[in-house]
């Protein structure tokens, strides 16, 4: 099995980072996943324009173009007979002696990529899943997907501990996303999903499903919704890479709307599906 480092295509276990790299040490970096879907990324372009600008918002540049970075992900998915799964891919300030400041300009990013093979979550996409609620306590740049993980990594983990998937983040009364997806809800038909601000990941799956939204007449709107709104939808469903369109059918053991998968989120569900065939 291939991975790349800076650039370059060598076998994982020959892989080796330093032990000051500054992703490891400060988590100081930033990241994407992308889904494999038949040996092909899937909205990769989106995916590594997002990579370079989360660079940019962090002052790290990264030393490739959007076409350059595919080339080198596609090369990997083939040597490796990638069909179902993902890439995930990091680039950090490279490794110096610690110090907070960033180090000269000399230093350069450390780049890795690896594949992973990941089956569609079929059962929790057709049935639901349960999710809890819990108080946003990250910063103020979420629209950055940095490697600084600790509010998200601490969300999921009090859900997986109570049975449930997912865990609902909020900002006092207002509804974040997910610990790994973001979240929207349908109410008499039209679907709400919190604004690309600094708050949140401006996730791609979402940005696909309000495309998918626009195009077939489902009505949509970009504003951010309280926990009583939640509390009051019809629908709630969960959207990620990895998660696709997830139907969230209990919030802290209570029901969502009848409690089982509702109509948009199945419709929204099979627009997508027609997306990565
Ligand atoms: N999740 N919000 C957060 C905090 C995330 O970590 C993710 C991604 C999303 C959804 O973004 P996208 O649709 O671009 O994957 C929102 C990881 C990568 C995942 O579950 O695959």
């Amino acid at each position: 099995e291939y991975v790349i480092l800076n650039g370059e295509f060598i076998e994982r276990s020959e892989a080796k980072v330093d032990i000051e790299d500054r992703g490891y040490q400060f988590g100081d970096g930033v990241y994407e996943v992308i889904r494999i879907y038949n040996g092909k990324m899937f909205t990769a372009d989106e995916h590594l324009e997002r990579l370079l600008d989360s660079g940019k918002k962090i002052d790290l540049n990264i030393p490739y173009t959007v076409g350059e970075l595919k080339q080198l992900l596609e090369k990997m998915i083939l040597k490796n007979k990638m069909e179902l799964g993902i890439v995930y891919m990091q680039f950090t300030r490279g490794a110096s002696p610690r110090n907070h400041a960033y180090p000269g300009a000399d230093v350069l990013p450390a780049f890795t990529a690896y594949t992973r093979k990941a089956e569609r979550p079929v059962d929790s996409m057709k049935n639901g899943v349960k999710a809890l609620l819990i108080e946003d306590i990250r910063w103020l740049r979420c629209d950055i997907k940095s490697l600084n993980l600790l509010g998200n990594i601490m969300a999921k983990q009090k859900a997986a501990q109570s049975g449930c998937y997912e865990a609902i983040q909020h900002r006092g009364d207002t509804v974040t996303e997910g610990s790994s997806s973001n979240i929207a809800i349908v109410k008499e038909g039209k679907v709400y999903t919190h604004p690309a601000t600094n708050l949140i990941l401006n996730g791609i799956t979402r940005r696909k499903i309000n495309e998918i939204c626009h195009e077939n007449g489902i009505a949509v709107e970009e504003s951010a919704f309280t926990l009583e709104g939640l509390k009051h939808a019809d629908e709630v469903f969960m959207s990620s890479t990895s998660a696709e369109i997830t139907p969230i059918t209990e919030i802290e053991g209570k029901p969502v709307g009848s409690g089982t998968p509702g109509p948009v989120t199945k419709s929204l569900q099979d627009l997508f599906e027609k997306e990565i065939e």
